[in-house]
């Protein structure tokens, strides 16, 4: 049984628990949050002891694997921190808030021998596992252009409104567009130029839109979290290929030729039931494959190969870059 200790226990801490919960021969151990009712909440049908600030977790508590759910300015303290206790770390996206902290956790991880995965969760979810075997495949022929949206209402559930504050989330840019941003980058690499606008108008309107230039492509990556709380939550793509265009939209993955218009059935794990109210997510699905994934590597004592560490710091490091250029 692999003993879990969740550092950080609310919206994302819950949807991790939630998974684990799902998770075979895992089992979460411990849990810390400031909040402390939060993380009672998250113990229920569990026998883990509760912690409140996540040092005393990491000092005190018998675990295989730490996860760090705490807002994003506070990852690299912790995490540099459990990589001195565990030999596997999960820590969510985006790695850090700056380039800096980032470089210390690959330190700290080259001197531990930590593994590491970063919640760069886009590479794990179905509808884009499939688009990567799509591209790979090759059947279509070459991509002609591309699109990526994620936009979002406003991210009001923060803890003491972290979100809100672009000193301590780095705003709309780092905190969501890197979503996108990561897996365009794992799919086509760094592109030749990129040109990109943003729009930051107070606290809560926080909007960026990049065209990236390959050799024979362009992709627009585009993302927002200003939008009025009753619009729903929208990740979509649209990739047009010479000789077929598939998009996700509208919760189905279509693929369109000059004859036909067909859905993309994909098998998904199991309805795994909510998340956190209030958030903007309503689907575990990716969550529960990169934790799988993380679970697995931890188990078998394999080296993360997905999502690492370095990943995470290559798509901070080039969203820094595109919020200072935009
Ligand atoms: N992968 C995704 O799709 C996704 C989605 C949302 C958020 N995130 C990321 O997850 C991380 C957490 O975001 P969230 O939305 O869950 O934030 P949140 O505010 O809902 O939760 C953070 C929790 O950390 C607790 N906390 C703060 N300091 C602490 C400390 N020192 N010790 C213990 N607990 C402490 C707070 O009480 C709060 O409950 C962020 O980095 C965010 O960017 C990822």
């Amino acid at each position: 049984m692999l003993k879990i200790g969740i550092i950080g226990c609310g919206f994302m801490g819950t949807m991790h628990a939630n998974c684990y919960k799902n998770i075979a021969d895992v089992e979460i151990v411990a849990l810390a949050d400031l909040r402390k009712e939060c993380a009672e909440k998250l113990a229920e049908g569990t026998n883990a002891v509760i912690y409140g600030d996540g040092k005393e977790l990491i000092a005190n508590a018998d675990v295989d694997v730490i996860d760090i759910c705490l807002p994003t300015y506070l990852h690299s303290e912790y995490a540099i921190n459990a990589m001195e206790k565990v030999g596997y770390l999960f820590v969510e996206k985006p790695i850090a808030l700056t380039n800096e902290q980032a470089s210390q956790m690959m330190k700290k991880a080259e001197e531990t021998g930590c593994n590491v995965q970063i919640g760069q969760v886009i590479r794990f979810w179905d509808e884009y596992v499939k688009l990567k075997e799509i591209i790979d495949g090759g059947a279509y022929g070459k991509i002609v252009n591309a699109n990526f949206r994620r936009i979002s209402p406003v991210p009001t559930w923060g803890w003491n409104d972290w979100l809100l504050k672009s000193e301590l989330s780095g705003g709309a840019a780092q905190d969501l567009h890197i979503h996108d941003m990561d897996y365009v980058l794992s799919l086509f690499g760094i592109p030749n130029k990129i040109t990109s606008i943003k729009n930051i108008i107070g606290e809560k309107n926080s909007y960026i839109n990049s065209l990236l230039s390959y050799d024979d492509f362009v992709v627009g990556v585009e993302g927002t979290w200003g939008l009025p709380e009753t619009y729903p939550f929208d990740a979509t793509f649209r990739v047009v290929f010479e000789k077929a265009t598939v998009e996700n939209a509208g919760g189905k993955l279509m693929l369109y030729t000059e004859n036909t218009a067909q859905e993309i059935k994909i098998e998904k794990a199991e309805n795994l039931g909510g998340g956190f109210e209030g958030g903007n997510i309503s689907d575990l699905g990716g969550y529960y494959n990169e934790l799988v994934y993380f679970t697995n590597c931890a188990k078998e004592k394999l080296s993360i190969n997905k999502a690492t560490l370095k990943d995470g710091a290559e798509s901070l490091n080039y969203v820094l870059e595109e919020i200072k250029n935009a």
